[in-house]
Parts: C-alpha cells; structure tokens; sequence
C-alpha cells in the first residue's frame, strides 16, 4: 500500500482509504477497485491523492477462453488441462471474494459502492455470459458461510444467461446481471446471527428477512447509477404470478419481466446450494421441484427456457410430465 497523486492512480489499483465527495452524498470505500468512472470523479473533486493497493487485478479473458475450449472438448481428464479448470474456478472464487467485500462494505457504511460493482459486471461478469463454463461453474459447492455472495454471483451470471437465451439484448441482459448480484444486497441489513441460524426462521424472523427487497431497493435508490427497471426487478423479485408472493402480492403483469427472471434464477439457485439448514438437491430434482410445485407462481416461458437450456448441456433429462405440468 502506498499514497500516490492522482495522476498516479490507474484503473484496476485497490483503494486503501475511503474518500467521501465534497457534498458527502458519495463514498467510495476501501476496497474499491479504481476505474475511469471513480477517476474522473476524484478529479471533479479535486483530490489530490490516496492510499492505494498497487497491484491491478485483472483476469485474463483469453486464458479462460482457452480453458472453455478444454472444458468442451473433454479433456479434462489430462494434468495440465485439470490446472487450467482449476485456474477458472480459481478466477470465480476471486470474484466471489469481490462480491463479499463489496456486501461487507455495504453492510457497514449502509451504502452500496456503486462504482465497485459496476466494474465488477462490466469487467468481469458480463463477459463470462459469452462463455459455457461460468453457467456450469455455478454447480460446484460453496460453504453454507459463503451462500450470499456465491448465491448473488450464481444469480447474475444465471439472470444474464436466461436473457441471452430468451433473446434480450446486451442493455436488459447488463441489467439483470446487475440485478441478481444486488437482488439480495438488503439483507446487509440483517445480522449475522440471524443470517446464519442453522434451522429455518421463525415467524418473527421470516417477516424480518421478508423486508430485505426493500431494504435491497432502498440501497440500491440512494445512488445515481441504477435505472428503474433493476430497481423494480430487485424489488419484486419474491412476487408470485398467482400472488402468493412479498412484498405487494402482485399478480400476473403486474410483475415486471426482469423481476421473473430473476425469480426463476433466485430459485433455482436457491435449490441446488448449501445453505445453513440444508444441503443442494441436484439440478434434476430443482427443476422438478419448480415445475409440479411452482408452476402457477413463476413465468413459464422463462421456466421452459432454463428447462431446455439445462437438458442441452446434459445436466438435467426434461420431467416426463413436463408438456402437461407448464
Ligand atoms: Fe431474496
């Protein structure tokens, strides 16, 4: 760590102080990742310099690419190709470490660093959607201690890979990658203690937790960068098309599409993941789950899309009663 001008400071360097703006309306805390956007405000706000971490963190894109072609070509069984799948699993860990700075720093300054998580999608997420191995990634096991990070990635690369299947363009499929990983980001608000608890939550506690997708909206309106559209997707994203759901009881249109896509995402990465009272079933008995449990309460169009998409890489055989259930 050391303290250099402002002219010093590069894009992908870490920032090792919190720097306020004049009007203390905008932090940007330890932790965050420098980008052009954060330097042209440093610059607007006449800051001289800070303390910051040296080291650019970057991910090579070309690396992976190779590794995917490794991946589908199944030659994984060879030494030096298991080192390559390892280092892509590596590079989803370290971007789940972001994520959990980014949901630890929310938690205690009560603002999200928007600018951060930007980066975070714009230079690391978004781009995996292109490749086949992130959405497969999402299967492996994280500890139950790390659910809501891992969760919130699975979900944003799962949101951003049904948008891409349903045909969305790159704005709505930006969207709802940044959606699924901030959907839950109000449950900062939570504590640990509660967040942790290893059996279900009592009824107190369940309309505690229940508050999260205001709490996650609230954070998430305090700051300039997010539109309408992710901010109603995050907000509804516990509404039920039968109107079973939280926090308004929508129905039907009533819910915006982003939202139930993020819905099908939450869910079925809810059902596949450790969590602290009980341990992932496998993809094949998720989808069953959500197609003779869940059908009247999620988008069926957007359910087929995950059903199909999974029976064509081979991770699921498509539910015998599938035509007649959805
Ligand atoms: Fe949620």
């Amino acid at each position: 760590m050391s303290y250099l001008s402002l002219s010093e400071i590069k894009s992908g360097m870490t920032l090792e102080q919190v720097l306020v703006s004049p009007d203390g309306k905008m932090v940007f805390g330890q932790g965050t990742i420098v980008n052009d956007c954060l330097l042209a405000r440093l610059n607007d706000w006449k800051v001289e310099g800070a303390e910051v971490a040296e080291e650019a963190i970057e991910f090579d894109f070309a690396e992976i690419e190779k590794i995917i072609s490794v991946v589908t070509l199944g030659m994984t069984d060879k030494p030096e190709m298991k080192k390559m799948v390892q280092h892509a699993a590596e590079l989803h860990m370290k971007i789940e470490t972001e994520l959990k700075r980014i949901f630890m720093l929310t938690r205690y300054h009560g603002a999200v660093p928007m600018d951060t998580l930007i980066h975070l999608v714009d230079k690391k997420i978004y781009p995996r959607l292109s490749q086949l191995d992130s959405f497969e990634q999402l299967h492996t096991q994280a500890a139950a201690s790390d659910y809501l990070y891992r969760h919130a990635l699975d979900v944003a690369f799962i949101a951003g890979y049904l948008g891409r299947w349903l045909g969305y363009g790159d704005g709505d499929i930006w969207n709802l990658t940044l959606a699924g990983l901030v959907h839950d980001i109000g449950k900062t608000k939570i504590n640990f203690e509660m967040l942790s608890k290893s059996g279900r939550l009592n009824a107190d506690e369940f309309k505690i937790a229940k508050n999260h997708t205001v709490w996650s909206y609230q954070l998430l309106a305090q700051t300039e960068f997010v539109s309408t559209v992710v901010l109603k997707a995050v907000l509804e994203h516990h509404e039920k098309l039968d109107g079973s759901g939280y926090p308004y009881r929508l129905q039907g249109n009533e819910i915006t599409m982003l939202a139930r896509i993020i819905a099908v995402a939450d869910i079925y990465d809810a059902l596949i993941s450790n969590r602290y009272y009980h341990k992932g079933i496998s993809p094949q008995e998720a989808i069953e789950i959500m197609v003779f449990q869940m059908a009247n309460q999620l988008d069926t169009h957007v359910l087929a899309c995950l059903i199909e998409n999974l029976a064509q890489i081979g991770m699921i055989k498509i539910p015998v009663l599938y035509n007649s259930a959805i």
